[in-house]
């Protein structure tokens, strides 16, 4: 254990946001440079990630705004925007991963190529972007690392078996982390969102349980990661549930009372 257990979280102003062109990872870069951070958005679209820097500095404040394209499924990929964002900011304060994409269906539907490409997204992805943030922040002494897990990893529901696997798996993965983390002033936050109304939905053949209007916004979920990585660095939270806080009567009678989407595959 480091001496005296205290690590000194410097006031934050320079982060990337890996998933940081749309949704969840959209809205947490918006309230960044509302804050005044210097944000990195990085994705692997780039007309999506140069649409998001639109957005991002119509806020008009002094912020940097950076942006590069990358697969967080691929190491080098993440260790070549890890080294842009360091090379650019000087010390980079906070990690956010909110990359990840949805697939759900019937096991019997699935194909291996369907398996293989939410766990090397959700999953290693996580893996990727925590390896290569690791020596970066172990230097410092300090540093934050943000995922974007779900409550879906917490237990399973009809249709969710790869989706629900690879978020178990990413809350696990982040528990350990958190815990060695500790150790050497690295304080990592695994958020765990239900259903947020975000271009996740937006796939044609998907009928969602129930209407968007009643799922969280991602603005709640930005508002909520400000809050967590400005706390004092004596408090830890190494996982969050937040979940809509409304009734949803439609979910009776629907994939036998249990939420999530159904995808034909
Ligand atoms: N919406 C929900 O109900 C909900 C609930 C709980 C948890 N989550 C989680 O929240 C995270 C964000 O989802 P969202 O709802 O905001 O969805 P979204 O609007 O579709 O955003 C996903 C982001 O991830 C990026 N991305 C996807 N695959 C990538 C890859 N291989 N490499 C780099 N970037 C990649 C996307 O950009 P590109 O396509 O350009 O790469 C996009 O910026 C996901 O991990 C999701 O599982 C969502």
């Amino acid at each position: 254990m480091t001496k005296n257990n205290i690590f000194k979280y410097k006031t934050i102003k320079n982060v990337i946001v890996f998933g940081g062109s749309s949704g969840i990872g959209l809205a947490i870069a918006l309230k960044l440079v509302q804050e005044g951070v210097n944000v990195m958005v990085v994705s692997r679209d780039e007309d999506k990630l140069r649409k998001a820097l639109a957005r991002l500095r119509r806020v008009d404040n002094n912020s940097k705004l950076y942006s590069t394209n990358i697969d967080v499924s691929k190491y080098d990929d993440v260790v070549r925007a890890m080294a842009l964002a360091n090379k650019t900011f000087g010390r980079t304060d906070c990690i956010i991963n909110s990359a990840g994409v949805s697939i759900h269906g019937e096991l019997d539907k699935f194909s291996e190529r369907d398996y293989d490409e939410v766990l090397n997204i959700n999953l290693k992805g996580m893996f990727n972007v925590a390896r290569a943030s690791w020596p970066i922040l172990k230097k410092t002494g300090s540093g934050q690392i943000v995922s974007i897990s779900s409550a879906s990893g917490l237990g399973g529901y009809p249709t969710g078996s790869i989706y629900c696997a690879s978020k178990s798996g990413v809350n696990a993965f982040m528990e350990s982390l958190a815990a060695e983390g500790k150790e050497i002033g690295i304080r990592i936050f695994n958020i765990c969102p239900g259903q947020v109304d975000t271009p996740i939905w937006n796939s044609e053949d998907e009928i969602i349980n129930h209407a968007r209007h009643d799922m969280l916004k991602a603005k709640s979920i930005a508002d909520l990661l400000w809050y967590l990585v400005n706390r004092p660095s004596d408090e830890f939270f190494p996982k969050v549930v937040i979940q809509p806080f409304k009734p949803q009567p439609n979910l009776l009678g629907r994939n036998k009372g249990r939420g999530g989407i159904y995808k034909k595959i």
